[in-house]
């Protein structure tokens, strides 16, 4: 039978060895979940097969001939092509979606210098169809969602008949119906031959599409299960390499008084008309599906956009907020969604990343205490599970789970009265997450507030104490965590008014 085989890959970075005689075989005609926690070495074994990285050692066969990849161009030729989750940068975003998925034709075969535009959509517009996609040839890719630029991108696979697609956590940013129409595709190309390699932290969906599922641990490949056979709780354990107890802590329920009000706030990203509280030690979800305006109502609160009326108190406190610094001032702090663009600097170390936003407790005058920045930065990766040779690595060079742990820790660590974190688990792996619950309700014991954005309803059950539902820029319901259930909360989100009289 077809298939992509490695033997004996392993690969090193400096004070890494990210794999170790890894022998993984993805078949033509099956999805094969890769998963593993932050840092096991998913995302390099990728990047081998596609040829961004050279393998330190070892071999690559396609159906038993070995094949030599040093570069893109060398994968592409043996039909593997990979989607990355940052799709942007590998489209271009002023042309249309037609020219991006015919790029190969436009710089290869085109043999007249006159370009016949109205083939190259035709062509372009009938793979798209093909695919069952409704997206039209003629869009800019600019002009599009996410989801679509993936889509584009396996379009762009097909054509160039790609016979492995490698795909590396495509859902992580998904809503559940974007998801949904991912994986009829994927089953599609499936059926037509394919072979894929499935990337996710999701093990719910990893048991749904994926028929095979190798575990990668600590660069090593440790097993490879049929799904049928096999079960999350076996897989979570052959991950972490030991049992996992209960994710979400048993959480406090004592509280004070409130100390973060938000008042008939609107503005900026079309939030309108919110009203919520939280009380010292409480720890609040405010979910709703992708799209509600979580993220956009979290940034609010931070200072990055406009305020057009209402207002913010913190311990009875007015703020005003006219930036992000403004808001770390009177005691906020923001995890954002978007953390590899709007959370770290990813040329800087972690040391620098960890002890930025803290920065005036390490200064005395103009002397920085470097002992003590180090000292914070050895602690917080530790703290949050930071895999990394040591606190000097720069951030760009860990994984991007390991990338997120880095503005989850650095927040963690700070002196904010409130915490907003918008979807902080999202890209971390199951072990890591119980982890970062934990130390969130190490904040609420301290006192702290926290508010906590999440499209994941189990997140948001197992978590919090009180949760608010958004629906279209503004909150539609406020419900006790314990009181409520899964199916009150998607009746919320998806609009409904009234739960008892459906
Ligand atoms: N360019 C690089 N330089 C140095 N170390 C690297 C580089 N790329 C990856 N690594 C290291 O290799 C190891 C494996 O990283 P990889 O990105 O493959 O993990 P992953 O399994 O994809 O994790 P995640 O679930 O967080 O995406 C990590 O310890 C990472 O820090
Ligand atoms: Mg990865």
């Amino acid at each position: 039978m077809d298939s992509l085989l490695t033997k004996n890959i392993s690969k090193s970075f400096p004070g890494v060895k990210a794999l170790i005689d890894v022998d993984f075989e993805v078949r033509a005609g099956e999805i094969h979940a890769l998963v593993g926690a932050n840092g096991a070495g998913k995302s390099t074994l990728m990047k081998i097969l596609s040829g961004a990285y050279t393998a330190s050692s070892g071999n690559i066969f396609i159906n038993n001939k070995e094949i030599d990849i040093q570069s893109p161009g060398d994968a592409k030729k043996n039909g593997i092509v990979i989607v990355y989750q940052e799709v942007d940068t590998a489209l271009v975003p002023h042309l249309t979606v037609g020219e991006n998925i015919m790029m190969d034709y436009l710089v290869n075969e085109q043999k007249s210098i006159f370009v016949n535009w109205k083939k190259i959509h035709t062509r372009a517009q009938k793979e798209i169809d093909d695919l069952g996609l409704s997206i039209n040839s003629k869009q800019l890719i600019s002009d599009l969602t996410l989801h679509e630029k993936q889509m584009v991108l396996i379009g762009r696979a097909v054509y160039q008949n790609a016979k492995y697609l490698l795909l590396d956590e495509p859902t992580a940013a998904l809503s559940i119906t974007e998801t949904e129409k991912l994986f009829v595709l994927i089953e599609k190309l499936r059926k037509d031959g394919m072979g894929i390699v499935f990337i996710s932290h999701r093990l719910d969906e990893v048991f749904k599409t994926c028929e095979k599922i190798t575990v990668l641990r600590d660069g090593k490949l440790v097993n490879s299960f049929t799904s049928e056979d096999t079960d999350i709780d076996t897989v979570v354990e052959t991950m972490l390499g030991k049992k996992m107890d209960s994710s979400y802590p048993e959480i406090t329920t004592e509280f004070g008084d409130p100390i973060f009000e938000v008042e008939n706030l609107s503005g900026t990203g079309d939030i309108h008309d919110v009203n919520l509280y939280a009380r010292a030690g409480e720890i609040i979800g405010i979910t709703g599906l992708i799209g509600a305006g979580k993220t956009e109502l979290c940034k609010l609160l931070f200072g990055l956009g406009d305020i057009n009326t209402g207002k913010i108190t913190v311990k009875n406190k007015e703020l005003s907020l006219n930036s992000p610094s403004d808001a770390v001032k009177q005691g906020l702090a923001l995890v954002p969604e978007e953390r590899r663009k709007e959370g770290v600097l990813v040329g800087e170390s972690l040391a620098t990343n960890i002890t930025l936003p803290t920065l005036d407790e390490y200064c005395s005058k103009s002397f920085m205490n470097t002992k003590k920045i180090r000292k914070k930065a050895i602690d917080t990766i530790k703290k949050v599970h930071i895999k990394t040779p040591n606190e000097k690595q720069l951030v760009a060079n860990l994984s991007g789970g390991n990338q997120q742990k880095v503005v989850i820790g650095k927040w963690l660590i700070s002196q904010a009265e409130v915490f907003l974190l918008d979807e902080p688990t999202k890209g971390v792996d199951i072990g890591s997450k119980s982890e970062i619950y934990s130390l969130i309700d190490d904040l609420a014991k301290q006192k702290k507030c926290i508010i906590y954005a999440s499209c994941e309803f189990s997140e948001i059950l197992g978590l919090t104490h009180r949760t608010y539902v958004m629906y279209s820029g503004t909150i539609v319901k406020e419900l006790e965590t314990k009181k409520t259930s899964e199916e009150e909360l998607l009746y919320y989100s998806t609009g409904g008014r009234d739960f008892g009289k459906k």
